[in-house]
């Protein structure tokens, strides 16, 4: 057994665990969690592994997370997978990430319906390969049949990118007598995130205390949570703390304290 799919045994079973000994989830969960997916690279390079196994490692926790928060009552996860930037790594590091992107949508295809999650693709798809974009097409469509939980993978994803985008959608739309004057709302569906509500909690797992080009607009009044704890080594019970920490947050959206 490599060192790999031992972990991934350990994980499971830890999970298995947690849930056998029924210990209660966090009340009041936040309606939309975000989470920059970071630290791949060094969870693997501390165990003498190659980055790309990172990258295989966190995408098993995010199957794991995303469960959990649905299981929960989160109603919209959205996760940093790709970013705009993350094009300047070497090639073989990004086409193994494009690899496990696909392989995580090919999976959803056929576990979505099973499961009840509505899957959304958020970043400009222009860039990925006609598989992705196929891919992305279908959970889509599978995803406009019901309700229930949604999680969003935000793939070549920049918060700059998608305001220019917005702002030029807008133009168009303007110059063509479609929108009218511009408000705070009406740009919100311009976004690549129209229809979904801000977060309420956007969480960095791997140390770093920087949003790195993630929802730039629709953060403006997100609790944000810093932890050491690198990705892959991510566990429910890492959401309950960052939970607590947020029912412990007073948030006044520049008001006063009632
Ligand atoms: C996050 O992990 C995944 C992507 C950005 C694609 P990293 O690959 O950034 O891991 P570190 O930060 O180098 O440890
Ligand atoms: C942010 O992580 C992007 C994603 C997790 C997809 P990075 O590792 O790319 O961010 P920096 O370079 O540390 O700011
Ligand atoms: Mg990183």
């Amino acid at each position: 057994m490599n060192a790999l799919t031992s972990w991934l045994f350990a994980r499971r079973a830890a999970a298995r665990a947690k849930r056998a000994r029924g210990e209660a989830p966090p009340a009041d969960p936040p309606r939309h969690i975000a989470i920059i997916l970071d630290g791949n690279g060094r969870w693997a390079s501390r165990r003498g592994l190659p980055r790309t196994a990172g990258h295989a490692a966190g995408a098993e926790t995010f199957r794991q997370i995303a469960t959990y928060c649905r299981d929960i009552g989160v109603e919209y996860l959205t996760v940093y997978a790709f970013s705009t930037e993350n094009w300047k790594r070497p090639r073989q590091e990004v086409e193994a990430i494009m690899d496990l992107l696909g392989k995580y949508l090919r999976e959803s295809v056929e576990t979505m319906e099973r499961d009840h999650i509505r899957l959304k693709i958020l970043g400009d798809p222009a860039m990925l390969s006609d598989e992705l974009r196929a891919l992305i097409d279908e959970t889509a469509e599978i995803s406009g049949r019901y309700e229930g939980f949604q999680a969003n993978v935000c793939i070549n994803y920049g918060g700059r990118d998608e305001i220019v985008r917005a702002a030029m959608r807008y133009a168009e739309d303007y110059r063509s007598g479609a929108a009218g004057q511009l408000t705070e709302e009406l740009f919100s569906g311009y976004m690549f995130s129209a229809g979904i509500p801000d977060p309420d909690l956007v969480i960095r797992p791997g140390g770093e205390m920087r949003l790195s080009n993630f929802l730039m607009w629709e953060s403006a009044y997100s609790e944000l949570y810093f932890t050491d704890v690198l990705w892959p080594d991510f566990t429910p019970a890492d959401i309950d703390a960052a939970v607590a920490e947020f029912n412990r947050r007073d948030r006044r959206f520049g008001g006063i304290k009632k």
